[in-house]
């Protein structure tokens, strides 16, 4: 089952843009990146939370989407992330923080995904802009944006092939293809 659900939990980056996710929800999301692994226990971590259009009008600039994918900005007006969770260190709790974030990301995603939704890690963010955008005082450092929705694109896993090319690709059908790296090369001992 929880391959299922990780295979299942791939980056979305088109959604229907109209259904909403609501503040409950993103809060049920949240909980369970606190309930996460935090080193040291220590916890730094901070969130802000984004599920109307006009706040989240405010953060979709600053993202970049799909470096891999030359041809497409991003997603288009309709197809955007109804929400997004923006995940911050708290440099008054921390000043440096391990790969809490990244392990609170995934927690996130795994249940988005058994909501039936999906989303996206995004780390390559005008943070600047942002922390600008939504007055984000400067003790929080802006380390992920997670963009969330219902999914309005097929995404598979396939195997890297001979050549060791990893980068993902859309094809003619509008699928986005995702090569993995196989187990035995991933497990050298
Ligand atoms: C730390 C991290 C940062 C990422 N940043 C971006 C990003 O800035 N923009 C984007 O479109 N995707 C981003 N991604 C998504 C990856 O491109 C994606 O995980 C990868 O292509 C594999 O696809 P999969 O998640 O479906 O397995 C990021 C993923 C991780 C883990």
């Amino acid at each position: 089952m929880i391959k299922d659900l990780v295979i299942k939990s791939r980056s979305y980056r088109r959604f229907y843009q109209e259904t909403a996710i609501e503040l409950e929800t993103m809060r049920e999301l949240v909980d369970l990146a606190r309930l996460s692994p935090a080193a040291g226990n220590v916890q730094p971590l901070k969130y802000i939370l984004a599920c109307d259009p006009q706040r989240n009008a405010l953060i979709f600039p600053h993202l970049a989407w799909a470096g891999y994918l030359k041809d497409w900005p991003g997603p288009d007006e309709g197809e955007r992330p109804s929400a997004y969770i923006i995940i911050l260190g708290d440099r008054e709790v921390s000043r440096s923080i391990d790969c809490d974030h990244g392990i609170a990301a995934q927690s996130i995603l795994l249940g988005a995904t058994e909501m039936g939704l999906g989303g996206c890690i995004i780390g390559s963010i005008q943070r600047r802009g942002l922390q600008k955008a939504l007055d984000i005082p400067s003790r929080f450092e802006i380390l992920l944006v997670l963009a969330l929705g219902k999914p309005r694109e097929r995404v598979v896993i396939e195997t890297v092939g001979t050549t060791g090319d990893i980068k993902y690709w859309r094809s003619s059908d509008d699928i986005h293809h995702v090569p993995k790296r196989p187990l035995d090369e991933v497990i050298i001992g």
